[in-house]
């Protein structure tokens, strides 16, 4: 299934919402750096990043529930770092509540919060939108992957 930028803003939030995560800060701005893939017009995922020079926030990865465990959230996660990577990112972090296995599973480890970034620390998420609770993690991206 192919990856594609900037998803159509309704479907971005009615995945979101359907998934759990928040919409409060999409707009169509915010979507210039999120992907999306699905058939037949209907998106089925989504990730998004935002970049900040060499860090960035990783951020609403979601996938459809009748599509999930086929890969898709895993290939969304490749798409976003391989983008990031080629705009000279060096260290990807990400809040979550929901799925900090399935993040550590893909090479993300959790830091305290205090170590973040200024950039990422002034973020919507950071700073309110995502539960003082939730996993802050990092990965650091190789310069050469393969
Ligand atoms: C997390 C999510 C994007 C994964 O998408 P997916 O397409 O099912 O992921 P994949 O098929 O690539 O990978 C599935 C693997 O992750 C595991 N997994 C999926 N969700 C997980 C979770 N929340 N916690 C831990 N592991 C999880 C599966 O067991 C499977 O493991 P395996 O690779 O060892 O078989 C999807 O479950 C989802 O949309 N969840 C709700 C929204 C959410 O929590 N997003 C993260 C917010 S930061």
């Amino acid at each position: 299934m192919d990856i594609y930028a900037r998803p159509e803003e309704a479907g971005v939030k009615r995945l979101l919402a359907e998934s759990g995560l928040t919409t409060a800060d999409i707009t169509a701005q915010h979507l210039h750096h999120f992907f999306g893939c699905g058939s037949e017009g209907r998106l089925e995922g989504v990730v998004g990043l935002e970049l900040y020079g060499t860090v960035a926030l990783l951020r609403s990865l979601a996938v459809a529930a009748a599509q999930r465990g086929l890969g898709l959230g895993s290939r969304l996660v490749e798409h976003a770092e391989g983008y990031a990577r080629g705009k000279g990112v060096k260290s990807l972090y990400l809040l979550t509540t929901t799925a900090e296995a399935f993040f550590r599973a893909r090479g993300y480890v959790r830091i305290p919060r205090e170590d973040a970034p200024g950039a990422i620390e002034a973020t919507g998420e950071f700073s309110g939108l995502c539960p003082v609770s939730s996993a802050f993690m990092v990965k650091h991206l190789e310069d050469n992957p393969h």
